[in-house]
């Protein structure tokens, strides 16, 4: 059967559309990217906010009217995980409706040709699965699926399932063949993966380990990790190993501790701000991001304050900005007085125009610096190609003479906040 496959959602939902790819191709099937000539259409969905959910179900309806035939329609993802059941009678364009744990079923019930939900949870961590990987010379690699956290807005726990980590043998192997293989970059996967442990590793050695294996011609990073859990140990493995990223996503989401001890986030801003510190001690290059919530319920505007101050006090590289979304089954929904959607929608601006600007200072601050980027592939704009910084800055190098997984140094001449162009030191 052809099949086409479409993902949303964060970098796991990503790699799970990789390892469908491979579930797929192992039973027989062909993976296309053109919809038109699929005969299987995959939306691998994300349920993380009620506008990622509503965009992936409008997708489907696109794209089952895009083949002559109308094709079979499998829902995948975490949307698929949270309503199961449900959406299958509401939709009558879709076939199938599959969750994140299920995913090594599918080849059988395309087979059988019924319309079904199927959204056991278990522990499945596909070890019996090849991804099919799309993205060279960058690869992921899941050290551990699942969440335990339960911070009072999130659905991930709910449609994710609990915490397992993959035992170390298996990721350290699966790096190897990376490596072997000639891949440029590897990006360690969790939810929170610095609740690693497997027979007494944890995150910090495990980082260390692929790290050693990645040698000097493949960088390795991570995503994403919890601030009550970020230590010195870890920070002192990236530190002292020149091929792990000077680069961190640590997610804030509120710079007021009433919030986050609401949220259940098990840090205060202090707390926060101490890591960030011990960070860009060890390593003052270190490219900061984060995610912040505007407008939780019972947020006072004095509160909300308290976020704009930490986004300028720390003054991140990027960071992604969301208004509080409502989701099913989470503890924040039982908050009396919510902030009003106008009111979200106007804090979330204010943090926008904000964060765009300090964006905007902080790539300004890099031209005229001369770092090493990878190679990843044709830019958008012809003539152009794409590379990433260690820091995992976007670089733009306007010529063709490079391929995908090629190491530039280069200066870098311009920048506009998200785009840095860079020119190559040795031509
Ligand atoms: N595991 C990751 C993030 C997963 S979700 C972590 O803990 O960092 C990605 C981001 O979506 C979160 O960091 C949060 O900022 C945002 N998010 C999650 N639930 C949300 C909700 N109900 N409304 C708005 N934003 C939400
Ligand atoms: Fe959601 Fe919190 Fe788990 Fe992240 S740590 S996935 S925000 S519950
Ligand atoms: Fe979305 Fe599921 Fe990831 S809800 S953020 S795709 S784990």
């Amino acid at each position: 059967m052809i099949c086409h496959i479409e993902v949303y959602g964060c970098q796991m939902n990503v790699h799970d559309g990789e390892i469908l790819s491979g579930i797929l191709k192992a039973a027989g099937h062909t993976v296309v990217d053109n919809a038109k000539v699929a005969e299987a259409v995959f939306v691998v969905t994300c349920a993380v906010r009620e506008h990622a959910e509503t965009r992936a179900l409008g997708r489907v309806t696109h794209l089952a009217g895009i083949p002559e035939k109308k094709p079979i329609m499998v829902l995948c993802g975490c949307v698929a995980q949270e309503h199961g059941e449900r959406l299958l009678k509401k939709m009558k364009l879709l076939d199938l409706v599959i969750g994140p744990d299920v995913y090594h079923r599918i080849p059988e019930l395309l087979h059988e040709r019924r319309r079904i939900a199927v959204t056991a949870q278990g522990t499945e961590d596909y070890e019996l699965v090849t991804p099919v990987r799309k993205q060279f010379p960058r690869s992921f690699v899941t050290v551990m699926r699942g969440c335990n956290n339960f911070c009072t807005y999130c659905i991930v726990p709910y449609v994710r399932g609990r915490e397992r980590s993959r035992p170390l043998e298996l990721i350290l192997k699966e790096v190897e063949g990376l490596v072997e293989a000639g891949y440029g970059e590897i990006t360690l996967l969790g939810q929170n993966v610095n609740s690693y442990t497997h027979n007494g590793t944890g995150f910090p050695k495990l980082l260390e380990e692929v790290s050693a294996i990645a040698g000097d011609r493949c960088r390795v990073r991570f995503v994403t990790s919890h601030p009550r859990d970020l230590n010195e140990e870890l920070a002192l493995v990236m530190a002292s190993r020149k091929n792990i990223c000077n680069q961190f996503h640590l997610p804030a989401q509120s710079g007021n501790d009433r919030i986050l001890k609401t949220m259940g986030r098990g840090y205060t801003r202090n707390g926060y701000l101490a890591k960030v510190a011990m960070l860009r001690n060890l390593m003052p290059d270190i490219v900061l991001s984060t995610d912040m919530i505007a407008g939780f319920p019972g947020e006072t505007l004095e509160e909300f304050e308290d976020t704009v101050s930490l986004l300028e006090e720390v003054r991140y590289d990027y960071a992604f900005l969301f208004r509080y979304s409502e989701r099913d089954g989470t503890a924040a929904l039982n908050i009396s007085s919510p902030v009003p959607v106008k009111e979200r929608l106007r804090r979330l601006s204010i943090l926008q125009e904000l964060q765009t600007d300090i964006t905007m200072k902080r790539s300004k601050e890099i031209i005229g610096r001369e770092m090493t980027v990878l190679v990843t592939g044709p830019a958008r704009r012809e003539g152009q190609m794409a590379s990433r910084t260690m820091g995992n800055r976007l670089v733009i190098l306007e010529s063709l003479d490079y391929s995908p997984g090629d190491l530039v140094p280069v200066t870098i001449v311009r920048a506009d906040g998200y785009t840095h162009f860079g020119e190559p030191l040795f031509v």
